[in-house]
C-alpha cells in the first residue's frame, strides 16, 4: 500500500478559485492532498497539476508529474506554457456537460442571426413595426467548422432545428443529417453560400488565423459568423474590414487574443459585433470537479484515460 497520499496542484487564474476547486476535487478525492499551485508544500510530490491558463513554468516546477489536467477542452492553454514538461500526458475534461452547454450557445447565437434578431431589437428600439420575414431554416446553409466532441453536437443540434447543415474537419466525417467537408480541397465547396458560419476548430498552427480575408470573401454576402472556439484563430482586422463591407453582416465572439477582452477594445462597442465572455461552453466548477476527478482517479489507477489529447496534433 501507498505511504504518501497522492498530491495534486491546482492553478486557475484567481487564488480565491484555485481554493474553491482544491476544496472540491479535496472532497471528491478522500484520502488525496490537494493543494493550491501558489501554496505548494513539496513540489517534490506533486504528481497530478489541474490547470486553466497556467504560468509559464509553473508545471516545470514539479518533477514527479504524472499528468496534466486541463480545465476544459482545449488544450492550447497548456501548451503555451514554453517551459512545459515534454512527455507528461495532458487530459482533457470533456463530457455531455462540456457538449451540452455549447448546442445551447450555438443554437441560441445561429438562431439569433437567423431570425435576425439585432435587426428586431434595433427596430424596437425606434418603436418600429418591423416585420423582417426570414428565408426558412431548410434555406438557410450554415456551417460548423471543427467535428470533434464540440462541433460534431452542434452540428447535429442545427440539423434537427432544420438548417441545412454542413460540417468541415480535416480529415472525413460522418454526422448524421450534416453535409461533411473535409480537408483543403473541401474547403471552398464548405463555405460557398454559407450564411451562418460557427468555428469550433481546435487551435493549432494550422489553424491560427483561419478567419480571415479570404475566407470571409467565401461566405455568402452578409454572413454572420460565430467564434466560441478561440481568439487567435480570427484576424481581427480582417472581421473589422468584412463588417464594414457589408461582406460579414454580423459576429459573435466568445473568445479573444486577450481575455479578459480589454475594457477599451473596439470590440464591446462595435454596433455589428456580439461580445461574450468565454462561456459559450465553461464548465461549471461541480461539473468539472466531478469529470476531473473521475479522470484522476481513472488514471492513477489504469496509466491512461480516454481523454487523453495529442500534444503533437494541439487536441
Ligand atoms: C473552453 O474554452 C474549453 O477549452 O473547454
Amino acid at each position: 500500500m501507498k505511504g504518501s497520499p497522492v498530491t495534486v496542484a491546482v492553478y486557475l487564474p484567481s487564488e480565491e478559485k484555485s481554493q474553491d476547486w482544491c476544496n472540491m476535487l479535496g472532497e471528491l478525492l478522500p484520502g488525496w492532498k490537494v493543494e493550491p499551485m501558489h501554496a505548494v508544500s513539496d513540489p517534490s510530490a506533486i504528481e497530478y497539476g489541474v490547470v486553466w491558463r497556467p504560468k509559464t513554468g509553473d508545471l516545470a516546477q514539479f518533477p514527479k508529474l504524472k499528468a496534466i489536467v486541463s480545465i476544459g477542452a482545449g488544450i492550447d492553454h497548456v501548451l503555451a506554457d514554453a517551459a512545459l514538461p515534454q512527455d507528461v500526458p495532458i487530459i482533457r475534461t470533456v463530457g455531455t456537460d462540456l457538449t451540452q452547454r455549447m448546442r445551447e450557445y450555438v443554437a441560441l447565437h445561429v438562431l439569433r442571426h437567423h431570425r435576425n434578431m439585432p435587426d428586431i431589437l434595433a427596430s424596437q428600439a425606434k418603436s418600429e413595426w418591423n416585420q423582417i420575414v426570414v428565408p426558412p431554416a431548410t434555406r438557410r446553409k450554415v456551417g460548423v467548422m471543427g467535428l470533434g466532441n464540440l462541433g460534431k453536437v452542434a452540428a447535429q443540434t442545427l440539423a434537427g432545428l432544420g438548417f441545412d447543415t454542413h460540417g468541415w474537419a480535416r480529415s472525413p466525417r460522418e454526422v448524421g443529417g450534416v453535409t461533411c467537408h473535409a480537408g483543403t480541397e473541401g474547403f471552398d465547396a464548405f463555405l460557398e453560400g454559407t450564411e451562418i458560419l460557427v468555428n469550433l476548430l481546435p487551435l493549432t498552427g494550422e489553424t491560427r488565423g483561419i478567419l480571415n480575408a479570404s475566407l470571409f470573401n467565401k461566405l455568402a454576402r452578409g454572413a454572420c459568423v460565430i467564434n466560441a472556439a478561440r481568439g487567435p484563430h480570427l484576424v481581427d482586422q480582417d472581421l473589422v474590414d468584412a463588417l464594414a463591407s457589408g461582406q460579414v453582416a454580423q459576429a459573435t465572439l466568445d473568445v479573444f487574443h486577450v481575455e479578459p477582452l480589454p475594457s477599451d477594445h473596439p470590440f464591446w462597442s462595435h454596433p455589428q459585433i456580439t461580445v461574450t465572455p468565454h462561456i459559450a461552453s465553461m464548465i461549471d466548477a461541480p461539473t468539472g470537479g466531478q469529470i476531473i476527478a473521475a479522470n484522476l482517479r481513472q488514471f492513477e489507477a489504469e496509466g491512461s484515460v480516454p481523454d487523453l489529447a495529442d500534444a503533437r496534433r494541439g487536441y
